[in-house]
């Protein structure tokens, strides 16, 4: 990585700063690092645009890989080696406790813009009392389901997993015969990675078999109901998902999804719009719903996700990065995004915003989605929380792969938790 070679202070002054400043200024080229999912690298030019043209600096987007478990080796080799050619990183929601110190506190300069945030969110990006980011966007996934295809069977939107894999397996069988060989009925994320948790974390939840490690830092997942869950995801694997679900992250289901290949997928929001775009072999023909439920009467699980900025406290452009972090943080790119990406704004009056419903149902539809959503166990966990995920998503990509039953690999993890765990988390 060779930023720094890439980083010239300007010293061109445009003509418009010597007229207000009356002598030249040295614009800044402030570095943000970002993974990069559908179309982020080339909306966020756009994004940052009105900062660059109002303050007179530039910023270079540092693409990142899409895997939030990549990112955040990287990141966190960068940090513990005090980098100075990152400025902003953009956070996941679950990294807070485990980064905080690398950060600068925005407490006092956020003052004004935070109360406009929902409270749960700053709560999220809060470690004893700094604030070691500011949300940008958050998430919470939906079932996407083919309109067209559950209509054409007779079908309505499942509420239950086992609804979800019978009309999944009628209308695969129904349009194969038709001569569709490549569609399948779910697709989802089954890599070995932060997003399976995220997926595991919901498929136990709706079963009631609780969430992994609980708020009081209770290990709760070897359970009946957790046992159950897995073994259900099992059986999707080779008969409604594809083997290679086991290798797909969010965008190889989005792939297969928006090529008109599988009735329903389990992604976030920003597949809301890329799939109504005109490239889009399902714009149109699809609908968003909550996940489905383990049996009626449990309630929808939808995994909390969500992404922030953070300012590095090893940048030398420290006021420029603060500037930056304030204005993506801030209603104007936020309702940007909302509407370029489809993204859930985090700002509360947003989803009052008649633009933003217009150009993306999804938004409104989805406040109480998110706002009920299963936060993943980072906070109780603290700075093992990366582990304990690690270890999680490890014994469910096992139990998908065939190796072990869920009951044997849930007892296990048991006593790797426990042991991580020791005396307290
Ligand atoms: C989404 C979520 C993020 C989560 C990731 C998992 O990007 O916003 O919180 O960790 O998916 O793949």
């Amino acid at each position: 990585m060779n930023i720094m070679k890439g980083r010239a202070f300007r010293a061109t002054a445009t003509a418009a700063m010597l007229a207000v400043f009356g002598a030249p200024v040295m614009a800044e080229e402030i570095f943000y690092v970002s993974g990069a999912v559908g179309a982020a690298v080339e909306n966020f030019k756009t994004l940052v645009k009105p900062w660059e043209d109002a303050t007179g600096n530039t910023v270079t987007m540092v693409p990142m890989p899409a895997s939030t478990t990549d990112q955040f080796g990287q990141y966190r080799l960068w940090l513990a080696a005090g980098a100075t050619d990152i400025d902003l990183y953009q956070t996941d929601v679950i990294w807070a406790p485990q980064l905080a110190d690398h950060f600068v506190d925005l407490t006092d300069v956020a003052k004004d813009l935070v109360p406009t945030h929902f409270p749960s969110i700053i709560e999220s990006q809060t470690v004893n009392g700094k604030l070691v980011a500011l949300p940008i966007f958050t998430d919470a996934p939906a079932l996407y389901y083919r309109k067209d295809l559950l209509e054409k069977y007779g079908k309505t939107p499942p509420k239950t997993w086992a609804e979800l894999a019978e009309t999944a397996k009628i209308i695969q069988d129904g349009e194969r015969a038709e001569g569709k060989a490549d569609l399948w009925g779910f697709v989802w994320q089954g890599n070995a990675y932060e997003g399976l948790t995220c997926d595991a974390l919901e498929w136990i939840k709706s079963y009631g078999g609780g969430q992994i490690v609980e708020p009081d830092g209770t290990i709760s997942v070897n359970n009946e109901n957790a046992v159950a869950a897995l073994e259900m995801a099992k059986s999707w694997v080779g008969t409604i998902s594809p083997d290679g679900v086991l290798a797909y992250q969010e965008e190889e289901a989005r792939g297969v999804w928006q090529t008109g290949n599988a009735v329903f997928m389990r992604n976030w929001p920003y597949a809301y719009t890329l799939g109504n775009g005109d490239d889009s072999a399902v714009k149109g023909l699809f609908g968003v719903t909550t996940l489905p439920v383990g049996k009626e009467g449990d309630a929808s699980a939808a995994t909390l996700g969500g992404w922030n900025v953070a300012v590095s406290k090893y940048s030398t452009h420290q006021e420029a990065a603060i500037s930056l972090a304030l204005y993506l943080a801030g209603p104007e790119a936020q309702k940007q995004r909302a509407i370029a990406e489809s993204n859930l704004p985090t700002i509360i009056a947003l989803y009052d915003d008649p633009d933003i419903a217009a150009a993306q149902p999804i938004i409104p539809q989805w406040k109480d989605v998110f706002l009920n959503a299963v936060p993943r166990p980072s906070a109780p966990t603290l700075g093992k929380y990366n582990e304990v995920s690690a270890k999680f998503w490890s014994a469910v990509h096992q139990t998908l792969s065939g190796e072990g039953t869920a009951a044997e690999n849930l007892e296990l993890l048991e006593v790797e938790l426990t042991d991580l765990k020791g005396s307290g988390w």
